[in-house]
Formats: C-alpha cells, sequence, structure tokens
C-alpha cells in the first residue's frame, strides 16, 4: 500500500515537472504574455507617429493659400510624413505655403508656385508611396514672420507692397520671353515672365487676337536695381510725393516676382496711361484677364488699400482661381489675403 502511493506520488510529480517545462516553450503561452500588457504590434506603433503607418491618399483637387478644410489636413498630413513639421491645423496658412513651395523646388519636374496641383500632388505621392524622405527648408527658409518681408517670393499669391518687401538678391527662377506682342524688337530683360506667368500671358494674347484686338506688352521683369534706377529717375523728374503714388521703390515692385506685365495698345500709343482702361483693349483685359489667371493689380478707387493710383495696364498673374475671385468681386489682392 505504501509502495503503491509512493509510485503514485512519483508519477504525479513527473507530470508536473514535463507539464512545467513544456509551458515554457508554449507558444500558445508566449503569445497570451505578449499581449497582456504590452503587445509587440503596440511597441512598433510607438516608435512611429501615426501619420507615418497609414497609407496617405492625396487630395485630387487644386488647393492654395487661404483654403481650409479636410482636404487641407490630408495634405499637411502628408506632409509631416515626408519630413515637414508642419501643424495640421486644416487652413492653407504660410507655413503650408512654404513646405509646399520647398517642396516644389527640390523637384526637378515642378515649377514652384506654393500652389497645390496636379503634378504636385503626384510628386508628392510617389515621395509618400516609396516612404522617401525630404529634407525639409533645404532650399527655403521657413517663414519668420519678419515684419516687412516677403519670405516667400516663389508663391504666385506673394503679397507685395510697401509694407511687404521682396530680397533685393530675389531672381525669379524660370525667366522667359513670352511669345507676344511688343512695341519694340530688341530682347530687354523687362521682356521676361516668370513661365507660368509667360504661358497664361501668351494664352491670354491669343484670345485677345482672335476677338479682334491689338494688345502690346510693354514691361515685365525688372530686378532690384532696375526699380532702383526707374524709382529714383521717377522722383527726378516728378518730385518723390508724387513719384511714391505711381512708382514702386526697390524691393516694393511687383515688377521684380517676374509674375506681372504692363500691357497696352496702340490706340494710346503704347503709353501707360489711364486711357488705356477705356479702350476695347482695356475693356477686354478687366473682363477677361482673370480667365487666364491675371488681375488689375492697382483698380479705381481702391488706391487706399493698394497705395497706387489707378493702373489699367498692370497684370499680375496670381492663378486662375484667386484671379477670378478677385476680379469677380471687384477687391484687390491685399482684401483677397485678408491684409487690407
Ligand atoms: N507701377 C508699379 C506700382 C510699380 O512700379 O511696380
Ligand atoms: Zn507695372
Amino acid at each position: 500500500m505504501f509502495q503503491k502511493n509512493l509510485i503514485a506520488t512519483f508519477m504525479l510529480l513527473a507530470i508536473m515537472i514535463v507539464a512545467t517545462a513544456c509551458d515554457g516553450d508554449n507558444p500558445e503561452t508566449k503569445e497570451t504574455v505578449a499581449h497582456a500588457p504590452v503587445d509587440k504590434t503596440d511597441n512598433q506603433q510607438k516608435k512611429m507617429p501615426e501619420a507615418e503607418t497609414d497609407h496617405i491618399r492625396l487630395p485630387e483637387e487644386h488647393l492654395q493659400k487661404t483654403d481650409q478644410g479636410q482636404a487641407v489636413k490630408t495634405l499637411q498630413k502628408a506632409l509631416n510624413k515626408v519630413g515637414y513639421s508642419i501643424d495640421r491645423n486644416g487652413t492653407y496658412d504660410d507655413v503650408t505655403t512654404w513646405a509646399i513651395t520647398d517642396f516644389q523646388l527640390q523637384q526637378q519636374a515642378l515649377i514652384a508656385t506654393g500652389v497645390y496641383n496636379e503634378s504636385t500632388r503626384r510628386s508628392l505621392q510617389k515621395i509618400l508611396d516609396e516612404n522617401q524622405a525630404i529634407k525639409a527648408g533645404a532650399v527655403l527658409d521657413q517663414p519668420d514672420n519678419k515684419p516687412d518681408t516677403v519670405d516667400n517670393p516663389h508663391d504666385i499669391l506673394a503679397l507685395v507692397n510697401k509694407e511687404n518687401r521682396l530680397p533685393s538678391d530675389f531672381v525669379p527662377r524660370n525667366l522667359t520671353v513670352p511669345d507676344v506682342r511688343f512695341p519694340f524688337e530688341d530682347f530687354l530683360p523687362k521682356k521676361q515672365m516668370r513661365k507660368v506667368a509667360a504661358k497664361a500671358m501668351e494664352d491670354m494674347f491669343q484670345a485677345a487676337n482672335s476677338a479682334g484686338l491689338e494688345l502690346f506688352a510693354q514691361s515685365g521683369y525688372r530686378s532690384y536695381e532696375r526699380q532702383d534706377a526707374i524709382f529714383a529717375s521717377n522722383v527726378r523728374k516728378n518730385g518723390e510725393e508724387a513719384a511714391n503714388k505711381f512708382s514702386a521703390r526697390p524691393g516694393e515692385s511687383e515688377h521684380q516676382t517676374g509674375l506681372t506685365m504692363d500691357v497696352t495698345s496702340p490706340d494710346v500709343n503704347y503709353r501707360l496711361i489711364k486711357e488705356f482702361g477705356q479702350t476695347d483693349e482695356g475693356k477686354w483685359i478687366k473682363q477677361h484677364a482673370a480667365e487666364y489667371g491675371f488681375i488689375i493689380r492697382y483698380p479705381e478707387g481702391k488706391d487706399a488699400i493698394t497705395e497706387y493710383q489707378y493702373e489699367p495696364w498692370h497684370l499680375r498673374y496670381v492663378g486662375k482661381k484667386a484671379a477670378t475671385t478677385i476680379m469677380e468681386q471687384g477687391i484687390t489682392l491685399e482684401e483677397y489675403l485678408g491684409e487690407a
């Protein structure tokens, strides 16, 4: 009896030892332990922020400065993922414009405009899908909100005026001579515009031509130094107070952006005078310029905001979306950007 009990106790002990040893290797048991309290997947997610693990499908629509909403938020999330530490506040603000512009400046296939368009979407989606990173700010410094300075002159919605000056060394990229009529033959730097604006100007001239009009381009890009000379000459001829109403000081002229062209017609002897607004060409411009992305930058009766007198000839490229709103509502770029 005693022997039987001893054998039973011994067998029980042996079973317990084997069971304990098996426990250590039991995958089921391991998984249970791993799940609670710290699970492996959870650990991985902690190493990478949420934005880096999700697949981001970029918005299809065209987005630009002042736009708001979920699409902008998704774009900001994508910019976070490729390396731009910007707020996901759902507003296409100066910082978002900076990130898009800096990204565009780093992609050979893109033209820097600050606007999120179809070609920018395709490039950014490729970078996202290939899990590549961008060196944020490698080409363009992040805006530091210094008063009176234009931080991002590549932005087609950059506000240049007496309160917002371009850096003296800013020369636009992609300057080119648009294939339009000029009242003079020889090449002069003032024939040039930035490519994006030059193409729009060509389309506009073609349409004006088809409407039987004789539009001429007179003066586009001017360097900081050229504007300095022009302003000084206008001061000599008219005095400083008068010059200030129609001529910009260096750094304060939109002509330095390469987004502007003064246009005229034979009816006013190719001059830049307010009577141009009453010519067929001037009237057509007022009605149709926005369809090509241009605005009359210094409209009649808005000199308290623009600080320049009426200039029906001075066209500024801002893209079709902004131009349509500005011209339909009869407002200035300052008002459109909430900076009036
Ligand atoms: N006429 C405009 C204001 C300029 O000089 O840029
Ligand atoms: Zn002008």
